[in-house]
């Protein structure tokens, strides 16, 4: 078993000896916490014997890991999650004045090379993506490629059939025409209402300018899906690693973007 003093796990392309759990987080087996559990309960084998010392490190290159006996291997490089994200958080990897963002709440040391597909405001709430493979983020945010993505908004007041209308056909805004959209009323109240639209741009506070443009403040908005993945029972601060129909459902954006 690799047993290095530098818990560095890349160099460059090389994958190089890292300890137990974050290989297996790497691995997708488990979040780090989730893995040091598997490893504590003695449920991970390093070329055949359990190892349960957290402090372990592993050379992936070299050695056979198993959990509950069925191998784990890093095969893909590549990492994509989805993250519920709170309202208060900026969507930055880093920020000058240490102010809260979305790189304290994903697993930045576990999966180098993260990064947010697209942002959402600082008060928006819900799904945001976040992968290590830049062909991704350009396959899901290009224009061109018209990715849908569906967004809950609490607005002020109650929207008639014509205000609807005048949403999904297009409205002008300062930086010009909306595309066409899609609406639905969830809940309607005299107060305020509940609606599901979906857009396929990324205009900066789209959202919230194409209501108040119709006249309806959003008082709360929420990501719940960005072309095939959906946000689901995710709590709010969480993240979950993409599940493999849903790997595959992006890498199916991806292909039909090659051929556009
Ligand atoms: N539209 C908005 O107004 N805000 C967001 O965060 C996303 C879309």
């Amino acid at each position: 078993m690799g047993n290095v003093s530098s818990d560095a796990d890349t160099n460059g392309e090389r994958i190089v000896p890292m300890r137990l759990q974050k290989f297996l987080a790497r691995a997708g087996v488990a979040s780090r916490r989730g893995s040091e559990n598997l490893m504590t309960a003695g449920r991970v084998k390093v070329n055949g014997i359990v190892i349960t010392e957290l402090g372990s490190k592993v050379d992936p290159l070299i050695d056979e890991v198993t959990v509950d006996d069925i191998p784990a291997h890093i095969t893909d490089t590549s990492t994509t999650l989805a993250l519920n994200k709170p309202v208060g958080y900026l969507t930055t990897m880093s920020d000058p004045f240490d102010r809260p963002c979305v790189a304290d709440l994903v697993p930045v040391t576990d999966h180098p090379g993260l990064y947010p597909i697209g942002r959402l405001d600082g008060d928006t709430t819900g799904l945001l993506l976040f992968s290590t493979d830049g062909q991704l983020g350009n396959a899901l945010l290009h224009p061109r490629h018209h990715v849908s993505k569906t967004y809950e908004a609490t607005i002020e007041g109650m929207l008639n059939r014509k205000t609807i209308h005048r949403l999904e056909a297009g409205i002008t805004l300062t930086d010009g025409m909306t595309a066409p959209a899609r609406v639905s009323v969830i809940e309607k109240g005299k107060q305020n209402s509940i609606v599901r639209i979906s857009i396929h741009e990324g205009r900066n506070r789209q959202v919230r300018r194409m209501f108040r443009a119709v006249g309806h403040d959003v008082c709360a908005l929420k990501r719940i899906s960005f072309g095939p993945i959906q946000l689901g029972s995710l709590e709010l601060g969480h993240w979950r690693l993409l599940n493999s129909q849903e790997t595959t459902a992006l890498d199916e954006v991806v292909q039909r973007s090659m051929l556009k």
